[in-house]
């Protein structure tokens, strides 16, 4: 354990796209710093997974497709009507699907700006409002990368990940008086499902290609838990606004 036992305890805190992932092991390691967690996505059985292998017993899950931005709000507002004020929001749900422009289709940009960037935008929406969110908490968004930098067929990705940037920035405007602060963490490739999916569409060669452009190597999933148990925690409470980047010096080329 890198931080103290208790340092989310009493707090509540949803994880949306909890059932994989970067979205698991955040909740799993929230957990082990005391906080209640929600766990929120569209597959009973891997949430139950990730719920197994989280420490304390007052966790729950919620079956929520966030590809919209109406559903995600009501997933905010059920589960604040079922649990209380929330002090936190982990937004990890999103795809990625790689296609080079020229061949983009609506239906690709429906699948990637759907939990990516729509449902994101659903929750900001319901924990702005009163009595969501308690005062003095704290909006975590999953970003990459891939909003500042462009690669090959990933330009629904980045746009979807821009938009994240944008959306954290008017938010930490918005809700700066109430001590509410909305950041987000722009990962580089971390070894998780998505990652592997990606890996698997090219040779290894290029997967090997990739890896060198981060200085450290691919991550590990708590390298992103690390980072969100601390926007999480009070000890970030000066920081609003960021995209952090965790990539393993990927941007620093
Ligand atoms: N892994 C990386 O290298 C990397 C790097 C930079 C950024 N990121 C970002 O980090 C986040 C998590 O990535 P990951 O690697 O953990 O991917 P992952 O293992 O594929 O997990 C994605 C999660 O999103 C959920 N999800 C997807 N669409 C959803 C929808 N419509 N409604 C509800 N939940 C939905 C999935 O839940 P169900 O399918 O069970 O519903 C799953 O829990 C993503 O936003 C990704 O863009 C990842």
């Amino acid at each position: 354990m890198i931080f103290a036992p208790d340092c989310l305890a009493d707090r509540r805190i949803l994880v949306a796209g909890a059932s994989s992932g970067l979205g698991r092991q955040v909740a799993i390691q929230m957990a082990e710093c005391g906080a209640e967690v929600v766990l929120a996505g569209r597959n009973e059985a891997r949430l139950a997974e990730t719920l197994s292998a989280m420490a304390g017993t007052n966790h729950r899950i919620v079956l929520a497709d966030l590809s919209s931005v109406d559903a995600a709000d009501d997933l905010v507002k059920t589960t604040v009507a079922a649990v209380g004020p929330l002090h936190g929001v982990f937004y990890s749900a999103g795809e990625s699907a790689l296609a080079p422009v020229r061949t983009t289709k609506a239906q690709h940009l429906e699948q990637v700006f759907g939990a990516g960037l729509f449902g994101a935008f659903g929750v900001a929406r319901a924990a702005s409002r009163k009595g969501a969110l308690c005062d003095g908490g704290s909006l975590v968004f999953m970003s990459s990368v891939s909003a500042t930098r462009g690669r090959r067929g990933m330009a629904a990705y980045s746009a979807a990940k821009a938009g994240i940037g944008g959306l954290i920035r008017a938010l930490a405007i918005e809700l700066a008086p109430r001590s509410i602060r909305a950041n987000a963490i722009a990962a580089g490739a971390v070894v998780t499902a998505m990652h592997d999916a990606f890996a698997g569409t090219v040779s290894e060669e290029m997967v090997g290609n990739y890896r060198d452009l981060h200085l450290l190597g691919f991550g590990r999933p708590e390298d992103i838990g690390h980072c969100a148990v601390f926007l999480m925690s009070d000890a970030s409470r000066w920081i609003t606004g960021q995209s952090l980047a965790v990539d393993g010096g990927y941007t620093a080329k």
